[in-house]
């Protein structure tokens, strides 16, 4: 078997059912600058609401009546290749996988009503049939209105350990919240708001009772949307995955020569002789574990501004609290998933590298320098066939995916004026 790097067994769970936990959304921060990122989340992080956090307002959490509950659990397969969806380490103890759960996150997740002027879903930015992203190099958001951060895929975010770019939110339940009411992606609007527009539609309301035996709470809908992101998104079952659970034929030499240039061993039992050396890439110093992340931040000087002498976008510094800010920690940001590269294009957190071609030149030539560059950051002196290998590695690592047409909702639900908005229309961003 393949060498797993021990940290991935390791990592601690998501922090539990954090539902109440605020997170400002990236959007709005990011094109603002630099400096405003920092002021905005250096003293809290994660800011709770102005309220009682023993007793929050009724639209963030009720207690539930569990006479009204009708639910299930669902019982998911997850992908070869894979980790098993463990509650408390992969699935928070407080928010366990139920069919109504799912299906409800399903409606909402495509839904364009939760956004202020009913343009603008979840999927407008993160469509499935993209890679769960947009195709573009930063989102467009509602009134054609961009940011500067590109969308990261959803792809197996079940297993992700901290959310954004800057990993400033903990959990998928934390994170669905702030782009609700960031204003240039899903409108300047307060969650009450929302929840209040939400319960206008009677299904909604009735599912709600079924499901968490509540009304309609901002809890609920991210514990839902979280749900449906953490199974719908699943992605494994690629020539890799079963290479590694014994089929030895299913990846090709050059695969093989690019897994081990990228830093993994091939199978004990293949009789192929690697002719090239053994993580020369160093792609596993930081892309490891099953889901080829180590969950980490690391500066490879993307946004790095040679003119300027700064980065165009600080990254992990900015949530950082103070007493811990890490000066390394500018201009760095979360190690994406490489499984599905293909899919995701444009690339980094800013999507300045349009292939994985521009990605690799940018690793072989060691990042951009700057001061808080990687120490992992060296030049690699990789061949233009080894490149070609490393590349032809990534593509084995293209799982099978469900398509937007298999998730979208058949309808969604009426609201009072008796008609629904066409999940369809919102996957075209606005203007666009
Ligand atoms: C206008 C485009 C846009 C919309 C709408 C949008 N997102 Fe995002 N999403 C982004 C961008 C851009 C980021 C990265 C922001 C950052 O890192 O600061 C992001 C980050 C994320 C992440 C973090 C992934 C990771 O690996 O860190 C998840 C999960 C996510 N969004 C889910 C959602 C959900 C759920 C909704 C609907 C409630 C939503 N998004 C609405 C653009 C959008
Ligand atoms: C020092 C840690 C580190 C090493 C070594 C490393 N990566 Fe990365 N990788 C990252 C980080 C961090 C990002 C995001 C950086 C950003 O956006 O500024 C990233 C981004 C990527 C992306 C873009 C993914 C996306 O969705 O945008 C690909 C593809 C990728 N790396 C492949 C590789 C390959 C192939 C190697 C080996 C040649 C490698 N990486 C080596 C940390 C690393």
């Amino acid at each position: 078997m393949m060498p797993m790097k021990a940290r991935w067994l390791l990592v601690p769970g998501l922090l539990l059912a954090s539902g109440l936990v605020l997170v400002q959304h990236s959007m709005q921060a990011a094109a603002e600058g630099g400096s405003h990122v920092a002021a905005s989340f250096q003293d809290e992080p994660n800011k709770p609401p102005d309220e009682d956090p023993a007793s929050p307002a009724e639209f963030l959490w009720q207690r539930p009546d569990p006479s009204l509950i009708r639910d299930e659990p669902l019982q998911v397969t997850v992908p070869k290749g894979l980790p098993p969806l463990t509650p408390k380490t992969v699935v928070p103890l407080g928010n366990p996988i139920t069919k109504g759960k799912y299906e409800l996150g399903r409606l909402l997740y495509f839904d364009p009503r939760v956004s202020l002027d009913g343009t603008v879903s979840c999927a407008t930015c993160h469509n499935p049939d993209k890679g769960w992203s947009d195709g573009g190099k930063v989102s467009t958001g509602i009134d054609g209105q961009r940011g500067n951060r590109n969308a990261p895929t959803v792809f197996n975010t079940a297993y992700g350990k901290n959310m954004f770019w800057d990993g400033r939110s903990p959990s998928l339940e934390g994170q669905a919240q702030g782009p609700m009411i960031n204003p240039i992606e899903m409108g300047e609007q307060k969650h009450e708001v929302i929840v209040k527009r939400i319960r206008q539609i009677p299904a909604y309301r009735e599912t709600f009772r079924k499901v968490f035996g509540t009304d309609v709470t901002l809890d609920g809908m991210a514990k839902a949307i979280a749900t449906f992101e953490r199974v719908a998104a699943l992605s494994g079952n690629s020539k890799y995955d079963q290479y590694v659970t014994g089929d030895l034929k299913a990846m090709n030499e050059s695969e093989k020569r690019g897994m081990v240039l990228f830093g993994i061993r091939p199978d004990p039992d293949d009789e192929y002789e690697p002719t090239v050396e053994l993580q020369k890439a160093k792609c596993t110093l930081c892309h490891a574990g099953a889901n080829f992340t180590d969950e980490e931040f690391h500066n490879l000087g993307v946004g790095w501004n040679e003119a300027k002498k700064k980065h165009d976008d600080i990254g992990r510094w900015a949530p950082e609290p103070i007493g811990q800010k890490d000066d390394l920690s500018l201009g760095a940001f979360k190690t994406p998933t490489v499984r599905n590269a293909v899919l995701t294009a444009p690339y980094m957190h800013d999507g300045s590298l349009k292939t994985l071609e521009e990605v690799m030149d940018h690793y072989n030539k060691g990042g951009n320098p700057n001061p808080s560059l990687d120490e992992d950051m060296k030049p690699l002196k990789l061949t233009s066939e080894e490149i070609a290998d490393v590349i032809a590695f990534m593509k084995a690592l293209t799982g099978e995916v469900k398509t937007t047409a298999e998730l979208l909702p058949k309808a969604l639900p009426p609201g009072p004026d008796g008609k629904s908005p066409d999940p369809v229309a919102a996957l075209t961003a606005p203007g666009a």
